[in-house]
Formats: C-alpha cells, structure tokens, sequence
C-alpha cells in the first residue's frame, strides 16, 4: 500500500502527506486535536501517553496492548487499530458500574487514583490492557502491568487498588467483542512525504529488492530506540525499512534440543516463551523497561544496538547462543560471542539481518541465572548486569563455564580468564574465589554516572558469588515475587 490506513476508535482514516517519522503521540494531538493522550517525557519513561493497540500474539490471539504512543511511528500501526482514552467512554460495561464509563475509569474514580489528572489517561490505558489480561494471577504482576506509568501527585497505592478491582475482570463488552475484527490486517507499505521513506515489506523477496533500491535505508524493529532519536534529538530519517511486516521474523519454536528466538519477538512474548523453558532469559527481562516497552521492543533491536548495557546479550551469550544472519544468499550462523565486533558494531554485513537467536536447551545438570544491578529495579538501565552457566560432570567438577557480563566493556562480554579459572575445578568456594579474582584481569570498566570503575568490578565479582550461593540448592532459580535483594528468595499469595 502506497498510504497509511489505520483504524483509530472505531474509525479507519488514511493519510498520504505526513511525514512517516511523525509518532503517533503528535499525530493524535496536532491533527486530530486527542488531546487525551498526554506528552510527558517523549522518551518511554512516563506513560502519560499510554495507547491500547490490537496485537496478534504468538498464539494467534488478538488482545489489547497498552503502548506508548510517544516511540511509535505512524507507519507501524498500518493495518491496526488504535484506541486512546477518547474511545472509552460509553456503555461498555458488565461490572453493574457506570455505565458511560470504562469500568477501569470508574475504579481510578471511586478509589480517587487522580488529582492533577496529567498521568491519569496515560494510566487508564495500562489498566485497560489489565482489565482483559487472563493472566493476571499475583500482586506483582499488577506491579510490573503498572510500572510504565509515573503520577507525581496521587501516590501509588490508590491507583493500585483501582487497577486490581479491574485487573482480569474481562467484561463482555465492546471492546472484548470487538477484538476479533481488530485483527491486525497486513502491514506491508511502501509510503513516500516530506522526502522520506518508509517501507514495511510483507516478504523477504520485497526486503531485498528494497535494500538494492535503496542500500542506505535503516531497519527498524519495534522502534523503542530508534525513535528516540526522532523525539530526543529531532532526526530526520529519510529512509526507514521495518521488519515488522515479516512474520517468519517472530517465530518462537523448539526444535530438536534447541530453542530458535526470532528477532521480530517482542520482548514480552520471549517473556512468557521462556517462563519455563528458559528460566534465565525470564528472569532477566523480568525488568526490561515497562510493559508498554517490554511490548514493543524486540530480541533483534537489542542484540543490533550492539549496547554494552542491553541486557538480553549477556544472557543469551551465558547460554551459548548462536546469531542466524540472513541475507539474499541465505543464512549464516555466527556465535554471539563473536557477533559483537566493537562499540555499538555488530557482525552484520549490509543488506543482512539478524532473523533468531538459537539456543540450546540447558541440561538439568547445569547451572544457570541472570541478575541486573540498576539503580532502580522497574524501568532502569543496568549498571551492570550478569548472566553464569556452569556444567559440572559427575564427580562435580566444572566441564563448561560460561560468564557473560553487560555495563563492564564496550560490548556485552565473556570473563574468558575467570571462565578458565574455574573449568576442570570442583564446583567449590575455593575455585570459585580463584574466578572472581580473574574478573579484575577480564576487565577495565568504565566510570561514569551510573557506577564507578571499582563499584563496576566489585559488583561483577560479587554476582559471581551471590550465583555460587544461590545455586547450592536450585540449579536453576526463578526470581522470587517479591525480593528486596538481587538474590533472595520468598513466595507470596496469590491475587484474589
Ligand atoms: C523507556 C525505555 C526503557 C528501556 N529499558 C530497557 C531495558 O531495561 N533493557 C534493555 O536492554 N533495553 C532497554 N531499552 C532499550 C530498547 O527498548 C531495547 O533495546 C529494545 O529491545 C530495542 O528493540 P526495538 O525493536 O525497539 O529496536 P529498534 O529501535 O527498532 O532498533 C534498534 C536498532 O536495531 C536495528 N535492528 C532492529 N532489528 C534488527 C534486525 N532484526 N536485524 C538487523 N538490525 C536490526 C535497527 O536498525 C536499529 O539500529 C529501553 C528503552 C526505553 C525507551
Ligand atoms: S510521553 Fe512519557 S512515555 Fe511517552
Ligand atoms: S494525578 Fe497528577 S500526575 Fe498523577
């Protein structure tokens, strides 16, 4: 399609003069004067501009994902709908509630979750996603469904409690009954205004035809870091190609004792892939970004930024994984170890994508955790982060060692030298000691504001340490609910 359609509130508009790198947030306040939807950082932080999109999950449902409009470019809802908090009003309800409101703007109401109100639509569309989550079974997840949203003047609590009278209620109303033709519909666009380009090729045959058109065009995947430099450092993109419209890219599967990630996965659906069959990669993006990020942002716009500080490489590197690059030829495979070639470079020839992430599956008999160290749990960026696979044989000595750390070097590193220090040792305090001491050999990081160069190595050698504590018992941890600490376990009851 050579113009943008979507569908916004029950209405499906078209636009041919825009500028493709408008984000859905300007678009809704300067053209259709939606002021509902908030501006508060324009950086993913807030969530005052909170949006319901229709998504297809992995499992082929549709349901409402609460994003942040601010990092979404017009483009990437081609074919989708859209609903801000202008579209909640009206009968919806089967909750006996008001019957003009939501019932998630009712609750924010009764529990008086709203006093300036700047925050307030931003946060009924979080609880709206909430309200048709079927999978909203204990108290944190209502943490983690709510921590993309700030409000400096109410306090959290009474917003909590607004959020669990709503959480999971899944009325029968016309958005759930709606949701079936909200299907997304095709997204493949070759869009053109204001000299910019945007493309969304629907196969890969369309993907290379326009990379030989146009060699110096930019992938995009779900955009949380390429937006940024349209919103924060006001880029002009002129040619942008985006991934999303290739289904083969969001393919999660397990096949013959490995496990291939496709680079089109959003950071959520690896979540609840790897809830069971990967617990380390779980528990690592447990607190990746918010919920509107985690919905977004994708396993292949991680790896390719190439950041020292993504936290997805040190555990996928921890796990031994291997890139699958695809270009026109065909796919080639690359170690990760060896697909992060400098400061933000990769291994990526041009005309080449990252398509999956494979991994194999890890032995009952292996050691395995990830840990983030970040000044704030929710929605920060690491200071350092770390992820460990040890494999002892049966006399327990250590037959594979891999450490994996992020925020420690100008890419996401293995520590080869503790690594060595620990391979054909017992699994023993003693050796372990041995390894942490190799860390200062693996490593001169840097400081700056988020840590110092000898806060840095300490940290590094320390979660070496809390790994060998944590995994006497379990060898391969979930997070406990509730932790006050990087390791520490406890259960707590379930909602409701
Ligand atoms: C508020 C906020 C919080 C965040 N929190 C975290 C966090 O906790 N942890 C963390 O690690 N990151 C975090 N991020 C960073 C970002 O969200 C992640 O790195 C995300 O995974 C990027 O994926 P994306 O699809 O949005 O990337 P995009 O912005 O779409 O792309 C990023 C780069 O990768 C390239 N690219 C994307 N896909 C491919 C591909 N398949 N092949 C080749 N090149 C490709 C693009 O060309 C671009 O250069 C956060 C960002 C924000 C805004
Ligand atoms: S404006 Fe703050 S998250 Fe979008
Ligand atoms: S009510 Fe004022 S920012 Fe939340």
């Amino acid at each position: 399609m050579k113009h943008l359609r979507f569908n916004l509130n029950g209405t499906w508009i078209e636009e041919r003069d825009l500028s493709p790198t408008t984000t859905l947030l300007r678009y809704l306040r300067d053209r259709r004067g939606m002021t509902g939807t908030k501006e508060g950082c324009a950086e993913g932080d807030c969530g005052a501009c909170t949006v319901a999109v229709a998504e297809r999950g992995p499992d082929g449902k549709t349901s409402w994902r609460a994003i942040n409009s601010c990092l979404l470019l017009l483009p990437m809802v081609q074919g989708k709908h859209v609903l801000t908090v202008e579209a909640l009003k009206g009968p919806s309800t089967s909750l006996g509630m008001n019957e003009d409101y939501h019932p998630a703007q009712v609750a924010m109401a009764k529990a008086l979750g709203s006093q300036c109100g700047y925050c307030t639509p931003g946060i009924v569309m979080t609880m709206f996603e909430a309200t048709y989550r079927t999978d909203l079974d204990a108290p944190w997840k209502l943490d983690d469904q709510l921590c993309g949203n700030l409000c400096r003047c109410t306090g959290y609590r009474p917003i909590r409690e607004a959020a669990d009278v709503v959480a999971g209620s899944c009325p029968k109303d016309r958005f759930s009954e709606g949701l079936q033709a909200a299907t997304p519909g095709s997204m493949a666009l070759e869009y053109e205004a204001a000299g910019q380009r945007f493309t969304t090729p629907a196969s890969f045959d369309d993907l290379w035809a326009e990379l030989d058109a146009h060699p110096d065009a930019r992938f995009v995947g779900g955009g949380t870091d390429l937006s940024l430099e349209v919103t924060k450092r006001f880029a002009v993109l002129p040619k942008l190609v985006s991934l999303e419209g290739l289904a083969e890219l969001k393919t999660l599967s397990e096949t013959g004792g490995a496990f291939r990630l496709g680079s089109g996965a959003t950071i959520s659906e690896l979540e609840d892939f790897c809830r069971t069959r990967l617990p380390s990669i779980h528990r690592m993006v447990r607190y990746f970004g918010a919920r509107q990020i985690k919905h977004r942002g994708t396993l292949g716009g991680n790896l390719c930024t190439a950041s020292p500080i993504g936290d997805l490489a040190p555990v996928l590197l921890s796990l031994g994984a291997t890139a699958i690059i695809r270009g026109r030829a065909g796919e080639r495979r690359v170690p990760l170890d060896q697909f992060f070639t400098g400061y933000r470079k990769t291994a990526l020839a041009a005309k080449e994508v990252l398509a999956a992430v494979e991994v194999p599956a890890v032995p009952a008999t292996a050691r395995a955790v990830s840990y983030k160290v970040s000044k704030r749990r929710e929605l920060d960026i690491s200071t350092v982060s770390a992820a460990f696979y040890v494999d002892t044989d049966g006399a327990g000595r250590v037959t594979v060692a891999r450490l994996a750390y992020g925020g420690m070097a100008a890419t996401p590193k293995r520590a080869s030298a503790a690594e060595a220090a620990l391979v054909g040792q017992p699994w023993t305090e003693a050796a372990l000691e041995a390894a942490a001491r190799a860390i200062s050999t693996d490593f001169t990081p840097m400081s700056d504001h988020r840590g110092s160069a000898p806060y840095r190595s300490l940290v590094a050698a320390n979660l070496l340490r809390g790994f060998f504590e944590e995994t006497r018992d379990v060898k391969q941890p979930v997070l406990a609910a509730r932790h006050a600490a990087t390791v520490q376990s406890s259960e707590e009851v379930p909602r409701g």
